[in-house]
């Protein structure tokens, strides 16, 4: 039997984690999930109900109430105020006991599967064979993101973008449960100077590269 190709891409907000994750998993035919997704719809629903990040149990009750439906609003989910409401309720070590099932499970599905986050190669499949950490410096991921949501309508000064991005950052990695970073045994992808097409490539001789081993 074969080994079920499990691909981890971790790494910070906008370091092109999410589309070299899409594109690898269009490239093999396997499964992809945005992690972040879930850590933004159960921010957004804290918001909804008052709006108090630091109240754990509310939290972690948004958390285990998730429905599919909850997933469909791509736009709100994906705008600054959801990114910013993730990050606040992703520290609560309950949110994330709630969303380990449905995590593993999509990754431990017959083939493999991609799934895209901050902690998939150190807590949700750490025995994946494949792992990625993808990063860009600072201001290069502000600039895609701040282009991004600009393009969109949002109005923010590029200054603000970067000021976001690194509080995000500084918020995930310094977190007690399962902070973002790079496992021992990942790749480094470092996409600062490259463009889509040549991050994917990199991506997938990472791939081909671990696959051999
Ligand atoms: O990747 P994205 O920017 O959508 O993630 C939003 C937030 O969700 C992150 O800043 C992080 O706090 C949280 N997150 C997490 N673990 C994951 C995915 C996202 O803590 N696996």
């Amino acid at each position: 039997m074969t080994t079920p190709l499990i691909i981890a891409v971790d790494g910070p907000a906008a370091s092109g984690k999410g589309t070299i994750a899409q594109r690898l998993a269009q490239h093999y035919g396997l499964p992809h999930l945005d992690t972040g997704l879930l850590y933004r719809a159960v921010g957004l629903g804290v918001l909804d109900r008052g709006g108090d990040f630091g109240d754990a149990d509310l939290a972690e009750q948004v958390a285990r109430a998730l429905e599919p439906e909850d997933l469909f609003d791509t736009t709100r989910l994906t705008d600054r105020g959801a990114g910013e409401a993730a990050s606040r309720v992703a520290g609560h070590t309950g949110v994330r006991a709630a969303l380990l099932d449905l995590q593993t499970r999509f990754a431990r599905q017959p083939g493999g599967a991609v799934l895209d986050g901050r902690d998939i190669g150190t807590v949700i499949v750490p025995d994946a064979p494949v792992k990625l950490f993808v990063t860009a410096s600072p201001e290069v991921r502000a600039r895609r993101r701040w282009l991004q949501l600009t393009a969109r309508g949002e109005t923010l000064s590029f200054e603000d973008m970067l000021a976001d991005i690194v509080r995000r950052d500084a918020r995930d990695a310094g977190r007690g449960a399962a902070p973002m970073v790079q496992a021992a045994d990942a790749a480094l992808l470092d996409t600062t100077d490259m463009d889509i097409e040549a991050a994917f490539d990199a991506a997938r001789r990472i791939v081909e590269t671990s696959r051999a081993r």
